[in-house]
């Protein structure tokens, strides 16, 4: 079988979906490896040093790609590369399938069979594919170094010959793979945590971590999680709830980091702009989920932005690519576990079986039609597509 991995084209992207030990491994497996020319640079990894694992270097994407069984990509290829791509030939990458119909509909129509990283199912199995758990980790982590970095003052207790230092007290709004990470490492600076959610199970996970849970309601929370782990959408008298407990909370917050999502849908609004005008000067809201539209109102997707009052709302967008030598390991190696149990061990060729859960979930098109269920059901639902911020900002850059 023969991979190609294409530089990442999109502006920011600096990861890139292969590694030197994946690499290897796919070698290792009688495997065919085309690396477009200066892919890895963004991770830190020359030409050179993929030729040294194994692979060969084309010159650009369409010399990548020609007679490729299977391309892996981060992000979704432009219209463009779409249109250099081959009828039959796959593609893996993170497609953002439920929102983003127009990339949807035109791998379909240019006959490519195209996996959707982010729908694996969430079974065990498939932890170690799970490019939504290894990248969100990541970003958790990023989200509070970012925060440190714009923050005026320390986060951990200080006391010294001049005077002590308070330390600074972190709120983490949504407790999946990032919040965790976030209030993980927020702890480990020095801060105090507090944290919610609507998972009833994240209450042990928070506490675990040091982090005291603010309640809203745990009666309405019961009914809160689908049986794939996914937070839904909560009713309107529950987010009434919420807002008072993060109205009376927020004033007394130096950090707050968002990271509630709800898959395929708009991120739910749970911080208004009257809530960021409570907040003091000098006070950071690094908001996760602006590439879904922001958990908060005062958001601009893929900036930093200072209120009136002096607070900072950052909105950056991909922070995984802000780490891309960690993100593109693991994404590479994400892509790994997944594809390497459909590769023969004596040839090398590569047959995708279409009895395995983690095959069928995430495959979106083949044959020229979209084949996903969840996929048809919500781009059906959302009625038009909907770009991610992301491709807007590409889109309106002429990428
Ligand atoms: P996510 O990225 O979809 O959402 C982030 C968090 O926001 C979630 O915890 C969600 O409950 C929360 N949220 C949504 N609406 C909210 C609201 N209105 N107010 C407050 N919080 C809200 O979630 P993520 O990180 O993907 O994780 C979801 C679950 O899936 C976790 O329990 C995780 O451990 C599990 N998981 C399982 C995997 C597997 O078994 N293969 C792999 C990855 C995650």
């Amino acid at each position: 079988m023969k991979i190609a991995i294409p530089k990442e084209s999109r502006a920011g992207e600096a990861r890139v979906a292969a590694s030197v030990e994946v690499v290897g491994k796919l070698i290792a497996l009688k495997c065919e490896v085309v690396i477009e020319a200066g892919a890895g640079t963004g991770a830190s990894v020359s030409d050179d040093t993929f030729k040294a694992a194994g692979a060969s270097i084309a010159k650009d994407f369409a010399a990548c790609v020609k007679d490729a069984d299977m391309v892996w990509k981060i992000a979704a290829p432009t219209e463009a590369e779409i249109g250099k791509l081959a009828s039959g030939q796959m593609l893996a990458a993170q497609l953002s399938a439920l929102t983003d119909a127009e990339t949807v509909d035109a791998l379909a129509k240019q006959g490519v069979t195209a996996f959707a990283m982010e729908l694996m199912p969430r079974i065990s199995r498939a932890q170690s594919m799970d490019i939504l758990s290894s990248q969100a980790n990541l970003a958790g982590y990023k989200a509070v170094l970012n925060a440190a970095a714009q923050y005026g003052r320390g986060f951990p207790m200080m006391m010294t010959a001049a005077g002590t230092v308070p330390p600074a007290r972190v709120f983490v709004m949504g407790v999946g793979v990032a919040g965790l990470q976030a209030i993980a490492t927020a702890k480990r600076l020095g801060a105090v945590v507090t944290a919610t959610d609507v998972r009833p199970a994240t209450r042990e996970q928070v506490a675990s971590l040091g982090g005291k849970f603010l309640d809203v309601d745990a009666e309405m929370e019961k009914e809160a999680e689908t049986s794939g782990g996914y937070a839904k959408e909560m009713p309107p008298e529950y987010f009434e709830k919420q807002r008072q407990k993060v109205r009376e909370h927020l004033p007394k917050q130096d950090i707050v980091i968002t990271t509630a999502l709800i898959p395929g849908r708009p991120a739910p609004k749970l911080v208004t702009k009257d809530m960021v005008d409570s907040m003091k000067a000098g006070a950071i809201v690094i908001d996760m989920a602006a590439e879904a539209g922001g958990n908060c109102e005062a958001t601009k997707p893929g900036e930093i932005a200072v209120t009136k009052n002096g607070v900072t709302v950052d909105g950056r967008l991909n922070l995984p690519a802000m780490l891309a030598e960690t993100a593109s390991a693991l994404f590479a190696k994400n892509l790994f576990n997944f594809v390497s149990p459909h590769i023969a061990k004596e040839t090398g060729a590569i047959a995708m079986k279409d009895d395995d859960e983690t095959v069928t979930g995430t495959l979106v098109c083949k044959g020229g039609e979209v084949v996903n269920q969840r996929v048809k059901g919500a781009l059906a639902a959302a009625g038009q597509a909907k770009k991610p911020a992301a491709k807007q900002a590409d889109d309106a850059k002429g990428a």
